[in-house]
């Protein structure tokens, strides 16, 4: 790949930070967290597509089809645009592939700030995608916790597991950092940081003051692959806080990312790494 800065940190260690800020009782489990730094947003973005086209296709070797859960934010939309180019698009047999969101916003599915929207105008439109097999967020219902709810049911159903009890796995998450240490719709000292059982809620979020629907850490820390896209000034003191700083689950919610059994992958650009050591 171009552009690939000779920075690349494989770390291996015990979750000892982890116990504090799981919402699981587990200790002394070994995890693999790997941080990549490439030189610019469109780097970031190719190495998040090269990995969809990898695990997809493994995942679909090995069971016949491939969960992917999609994420709001301009990263991500530069790694779904890249996947609906002429390139990618042959590499990725789409009518085995389901598509899922980590988060959404309470708009309905036409609106500019969409997540649904926004996947859809820069992958779903241009690929052979089975629309019964692109599942959506619902979370301009009235009812959100209704919606949240309903959600968690159709994950069940598609998974073939009963609706609550422990998450599934979905075989690949993708995630974007907001400036503040957000990830999915988990802002930093609001209700869902807390949950421990559910796989989606509704989040409300004062800084917006407005409701969310999002993942749960539970529901995301049991996908086998983790991918986080970051990239722009803007990340630079969060990013440094969620990977080298003190334990701050509710300040800085992406710390809480930290897969059971799966890899989590931190695809970064040059500027949103600037203050790493
Ligand atoms: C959303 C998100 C959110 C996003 C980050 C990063 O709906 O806003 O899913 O978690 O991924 O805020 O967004 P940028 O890549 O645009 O900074």
């Amino acid at each position: 790949m171009k552009g690939v800065l000779p920075i690349l940190i494989v770390e291996l260690r015990l979750l000892s930070l982890v116990s504090v800020v799981s919402t699981l009782s587990f200790m002394d489990v070994i995890m693999a967290r790997e941080i990549q730094v490439l030189d610019s947003a469109s780097s970031v973005a190719e190495s998040g597509a090269l990995h969809f086209v990898r695990i997809c296709n493994s995942s679909i070797k090995a069971n016949g089809k491939f969960s992917v859960v999609l994420s709001g934010g301009s990263t991500p939309k530069g790694m779904l645009s890249l996947l609906a180019s002429d390139e990618y698009k042959k590499q990725v047999p789409w009518d085995k592939c389901h598509f899922f969101w980590g988060d959404e916003r309470s708009v309905p599915p036409t609106h500019a700030d969409s997540n649904f929207k926004m996947a859809t105008d820069a992958l779903l439109a241009h690929i052979p995608a089975n629309p019964a097999q692109i599942y959506r967020m619902e979370a301009e219902k009235a009812d959100i916790n209704q919606a949240a709810q309903e959600y968690q049911n159709k994950i069940a159903t598609f998974f073939n597991i009963p609706n609550s009890g422990s998450p599934p796995q979905f075989d690949l998450l993708y995630l974007g950092m907001g400036p503040d240490g957000h990830t999915a719709s988990l802002f930093p000292d609001t209700n869902a940081l807390g949950e421990k059982s559910k796989w989606v809620v509704p989040n409300f979020v004062p800084k917006f003051n407005t409701n969310r629907m999002t993942f749960t850490y539970p529901m995301i820390n049991q996908a086998k692959n983790v991918i986080f896209l970051v990239a722009g000034k803007d990340k630079v003191s969060a990013l440094k806080e969620v990977l080298q700083g003190k334990p701050a689950l509710e300040t800085y919610p992406s710390q809480g990312i930290n897969p059971i059994h799966g890899s989590l992958l931190w695809l970064l650009d040059a500027d949103s790494s600037a203050e790493l050591s």
